[in-house]
């Protein structure tokens, strides 16, 4: 998959050569572009910002720079028979999830517009539908101070689901969101730790009565810290033999 990230603040994209995500990036699954938004002006003081038409505070980022750098990550980028997919991380887009998360890993050519201030004039989004699937991203109901943060967020929760990021694929299976609910505890040795036993099912051997007790700790726990999650839920997807383990 190839990733390219727009931004004033190219270093804050840094961390995306750590971790799994680095690893991915130097063995070639992944191949991740930083570009830095002020290179696309032709101002000496490198101006991306000015002030909203209509009045009201904070500074709004100007079109033109933003129309070069998409022009450019075009032009560079692999011949591929899709479009791109251009994500504008804001707090006014569709909020992210693991659904949306398959669905971008399993899509070509990524790109990110890191917006700062009071966001992007909204004529260089109209812009980029001529060349780009245009998608405003938001991480969630609060506000950041622009969508490095929330790039760091999606490419990780994307790039993790790409084959040959995460070593082994069994544990993409049973982790949170995966299915709808909530991942079961954990817990590893010692089974007995400052008076606090581990459940004795799991010393138990049996897994089938282990699996019950997973999907039933994945249940209780969905149900209490995220109640709305259960909705979607088809309730015979909990086998009658979990109510009584
Ligand atoms: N930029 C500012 N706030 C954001 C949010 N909640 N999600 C994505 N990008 C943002």
């Amino acid at each position: 998959m190839r990733i390219d990230v727009v931004s004033i603040f190219p270093e804050y994209l840094a961390a995306l050569d750590l971790s799994l995500i680095g690893k991915a990036r130097q063995d070639g699954v992944l191949d991740v572009r930083v570009h830095d938004l002020r290179t696309f002006t032709t101002d000496r003081h490198r101006t991306v910002d000015d002030t909203p038409y209509g009045g009201g505070a904070g500074m709004v980022m100007k079109a033109e720079p933003w129309a070069q750098a998409l022009e450019s990550v075009l032009t560079e980028a692999p011949a591929s028979q899709h479009r791109p997919t251009l994500i504008v991380p804001s707090p006014a887009g569709a909020v992210f999830d693991q659904a949306m998360a398959h669905e971008l890993a399993g899509l070509e050519h990524l790109v990110f517009a890191c917006g700062r201030y009071e966001g992007i004039d909204e004529r260089a989004i109209d812009w980029a539908r001529d060349g780009f699937d245009v998608r405003p991203v938001s991480l969630g109901d609060y506000v950041l101070n622009g969508g490095e943060v929330a790039v760091l967020a999606m490419v990780e929760a994307v790039g993790r689901l790409i084959p040959g990021v995460v070593g082994n694929p069994e544990s993409l299976v049973e982790e949170s969101h995966a299915d709808g609910l909530l991942e079961y505890p954990v817990y590893t040795k010692p089974s007995s730790w400052r008076g606090r036993d581990i459940p004795e099912v799991l010393l138990s051997g049996n897994h089938a009565r282990i699996a019950r007790w997973r999907r039933m700790e994945q249940f209780r726990r969905t149900a209490d810290r995220r109640p709305d999650l259960l909705g979607d839920i088809d309730a015979t997807s909990l086998p009658a033999a979990d109510l009584k383990a």
